[in-house]
């Protein structure tokens, strides 16, 4: 349908589009995220749950998205309307479009937040700041850094001028470039620290903890929180797939792609887990639940190891890295619908998005220092955030996402893009027309009843 892209706002290779989705599935997600929900969770239990949800509902969802994208090479709203038109649906799905893009720019005003204490570790790590802290001093500094605006706001700002330059520069100049040198430094990174972590002495007791399994733990909030984090950590329902997919050349196999990535999330949260938990259990660190693992426990932990500090600013280094190509992936598609739909020139598109997402997170940034006071329902302004939009706008865009691209759009269309074997073509409808709606709507079901507000 639409013609193809000038080549400069495509991907410079299908290896880059690859590293680019993992590069944004890859984030705080795994890093900050997934260890302390399992430890919070009941170890093995949600673990196997979220392998269930990643593999049954992310991964055809995410072929979903790359094949909107790529059919419509375009930012999600104009995506939607021009796959209703081609549908022959009312043009109104295009307000999934618009629901998915604000859903992406929410979450990056509390991303944006925990990248830029990571942004602040990293400096004041190397700089010896917290060498051979304690629990209790190492708790001070956290709590001190919270409250302290200056620093916060120079962190922030830094971490919003990064993500700028990256989108600024534009696809091939900022995004592809970006990403050829950030995802190789990530993963020697992940290496080094895991070799560490191995010689620790602690790994296979963390393996252990990690993947003990209780099925009697079993609950429907411990399923919604498996089912929200699966679409958290790959990037779902955010338009930030479908806007990278537009940029995949059409030669291109959409399916082996993606299972690439969601593999690979999945290893990387594991991996990722397999350097904390032996840290942690090496230091006998309590395995504390909940942000404090890895602001609190963990340099205290590294503190008390061989060599931990070095190692310490490479975690924190990695983790860095990691927000950063996460954080593109979610102003992209915001930025792609001003350039496209207003016709601006790319840098100006990148200046509106990132000044209008920098503005609504400053009001987060302070939500644990002078805005504490401010809550709803016990949650200050960041916990809601995270709490609506992995709870309840991730699944339901992903779920209107789903029944439009397996009810709606045509065969011909879902079929010519993904060119995924018979078998397999069918297993993926059957998924996204059946299995997953049926899935997302009982488990919701099951916790507005045991949820009572
Ligand atoms: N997948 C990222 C993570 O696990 O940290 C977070 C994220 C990025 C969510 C991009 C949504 C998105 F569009
Ligand atoms: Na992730």
């Amino acid at each position: 349908m639409q013609t193809d892209r000038k080549a400069q706002e495509l991907w410079s290779h299908r290896s880059v589009f690859i590293l680019a989705l993992m590069g944004s599935s890859v984030g705080l997600g795994n890093i900050w995220k997934f260890p302390y929900l399992t430890s919070e969770q009941g170890g093995g239990t949600f673990v196997l749950l979220y392998l269930a949800c990643v593999l049954l509902v992310g991964v055809p969802m995410m072929k979903a998205e790359v094949l909107l994208g790529r059919h419509t090479r375009s930012n999600p709203v104009q995506a939607m309307r021009l796959l209703s038109r081609e549908a022959g649906v009312s043009e109104r799905w295009r307000i999934l479009g618009w629901l998915a893009v604000l859903t992406g720019v929410l979450i990056f005003s509390f991303y944006a937040v925990v990248a830029a204490w990571i942004f602040y570790y990293v400096f004041s790590l190397s700089a010896g700041l917290l060498a051979d802290a304690g629990w209790e001093q190492s708790n001070n500094f956290f709590s001190r850094m919270l409250a302290d605006p200056d620093t916060l706001l120079t962190s922030h700002t830094l971490f919003m001028l990064v993500v700028l330059l990256i989108l600024g520069a534009g696809v091939r100049r900022g995004l592809d470039r970006a990403i050829r040198y950030l995802m190789p430094l990530m993963l020697l990174l992940v290496l080094i620290l895991l070799v560490y972590a191995y010689q620790s002495g602690y790994f296979w007791q963390a393996y252990q903890q990690l993947f003990q399994f209780r099925p009697e733990r079993i609950d429907g909030a411990m399923v919604l929180a498996a089912l929200g984090h699966a679409f958290f950590t790959l990037s779902l329902g955010t338009g930030a797939v479908m806007t990278y997919g537009a940029y995949l050349s059409r030669k291109e196999s959409i399916g082996q792609a993606v299972a690439c990535v969601g593999v690979l999330d999945t290893l990387l949260a594991l991996l990722i887990g397999m350097v904390i938990f032996p840290v942690l259990l090496a230091a006998q660190m309590p395995s504390t639940s909940g942000p404090e693992l890895l602001f609190i426990s963990l340099p205290v932990a590294f503190g008390q190891l061989h060599a931990g500090q070095v190692l310490c600013v490479m975690f924190f280094l990695l983790v860095g890295v990691a927000a950063v190509t996460s954080a593109i992936s979610l102003m992209e598609p915001f930025t792609a619908l001003l350039e496209q739909q207003w016709g601006l020139r790319r840098v100006v598109a990148a200046v509106i998005s990132v000044a209008t997402a920098w503005c609504m997170s400053l009001a987060v940034l302070f939500s644990f220092g002078h805005l504490a006071g401010v809550t709803w329902y016990g949650m200050n302004l960041f916990e809601l955030l995270n709490f609506v939009t992995t709870y309840f706008l991730l699944p339901l865009v992903s779920l209107a996402i789903m029944v439009f691209t397996g009810w709606i759009l045509s065969r011909r269309i879902t079929q010519s893009e993904l060119t995924l074997s018979v078998p397999g073509y069918y297993l993926w409808r059957l998924c996204l027309r059946y299995l997953v709606p049926l899935a997302i709507g009982l488990i919701f079901l099951t916790n507005l009843y045991n949820v009572s507000f």
